[in-house]
């Protein structure tokens, strides 16, 4: 054990506060799996940074569980990941403020989320929701994080980390590793089924595929996705021009493996009343054994419990390590118990 090579570290977080939908899958929780043997991964539900927009508590509650369910449905094994719920592990509060401390008012007002969010959100622009980057940034710092895969959204974010990464440790050494934003390439990228230019998002739910959606309902969706109006009716890429087809063969190739030269192969003369069918059901086939395999953990309370309860002792061993030197360097006085 103490010879073998030290595997970087890579980090990611998702908020529960909406359920998991294809995007999600495709862009980043289906890929997450295959990355344990080459990486130390933490994967935790940011359930704290879902606070800064008003919830339903019983329904945070359910949607934390049946996240943590779902990614270990999506071939997350919580024996070779840690898995965790942001919330058990309290360091992540505790260096959030004191991130705050070296976040600049300028730099927040800058992040476009905050932007976003605000003009939905205009009647609760509160102190979280413009802060949140430095608590987003202490959730990568405490683990000396080498790697985090998110999407594009999130680059801003990851570069707020790392320059508040480098002030930190210009004023106290080396204290924090400074993270690299880890962006697949654009062909996960799943836009919505309803509006193909903006990225698929449960707040238009009738362009949006839930995991755990019944198979009904998913074929409905495709059904009704929104084609290009073109008089061509022809399965071909051409991003620019046909952005709902594309998407949809960007979709199927997520799920099929094929290409998009087979996909136009196959398709040849068909027209999209026969596409979307089909991509709705190569769809239902690759959701329905994550649905299921979902449905049966979340039976199982007490294998859920153990399993975040482990996974927050073992994020709250690097954490603790991470936030101790903090405490120290920036001069507060060490807890004698
Ligand atoms: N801010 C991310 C989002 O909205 C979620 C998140 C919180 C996160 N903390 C993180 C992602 C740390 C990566 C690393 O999607």
């Amino acid at each position: 054990m103490e010879n073998e090579i030290k595997k970087k570290v890579m980090l990611s977080g998702i908020q529960p506060s909406g359920d998991l939908h294809l995007g999600n899958y495709l862009g980043a929780v289906k890929n997450w799996g295959a990355r344990a043997e080459e990486f130390d991964c933490y994967y935790f539900m940011a359930d704290l940074h879902t606070l800064t927009v008003r919830q339903n508590p019983a329904e945070l509650r359910r949607r934390t569980l049946e996240q943590l369910a779902q990614y270990i449905a999506c071939g997350l094994d919580p024996e070779k990941n840690t898995l965790f719920v942001q919330s058990h592990v309290h360091e992540h509060a505790e260096l959030g403020w004191i991130l705050n401390c070296y976040t600049m008012f300028g730099e927040l007002s800058r992040m476009t989320q905050f932007k976003d969010k605000s003009a939905k959100n205009a009647d609760n622009i509160n102190g979280g929701l413009f802060t949140y980057p430095a608590l987003m940034a202490a959730d990568i710092l405490l683990y000396q994080a080498d790697f985090v895969p998110v999407g594009e959204d999130q680059r801003q974010h990851c570069e707020l980390t790392r320059d508040v990464a480098i002030r930190f440790n210009n004023i106290y050494g080396d204290v924090f590793k400074v993270p690299e934003p880890y962006i697949p390439k654009a062909g996960a990228r799943v836009m919505g089924l309803g509006n193909p230019t903006s990225k698929m998002s449960k707040s238009d739910p009738n362009g949006c595929v839930f995991l755990m959606e019944k198979p009904e309902d998913i074929a409905r969706k495709f059904k009704r996705a929104v084609t290009d109006s073109d008089t061509e009716n022809c399965v071909r890429f051409d991003r620019e021009n046909k952005p709902g087809v594309a998407n949809l063969m960007n979709i199927y190739a997520a799920v099929t493996g094929k290409t998009f030269e087979e996909i136009e192969k196959e398709f040849d003369g068909c027209g999209y009343g026969v596409f979307k069918p089909a991509v709705g059901e190569a769809v239902i086939e690759t959701l329905r054994p994550i649905r299921e395999e979902a449905s049966r953990l979340l039976a199982d309370k007490a294998y859920l419990q153990k399993v975040y309860s482990d996974g927050a002792e073992k994020a709250s061993y690097i954490a603790r390590k991470t936030l101790r030197k903090v405490y120290k360097k920036v001069g507060l006085v060490e807890k004698p118990f």
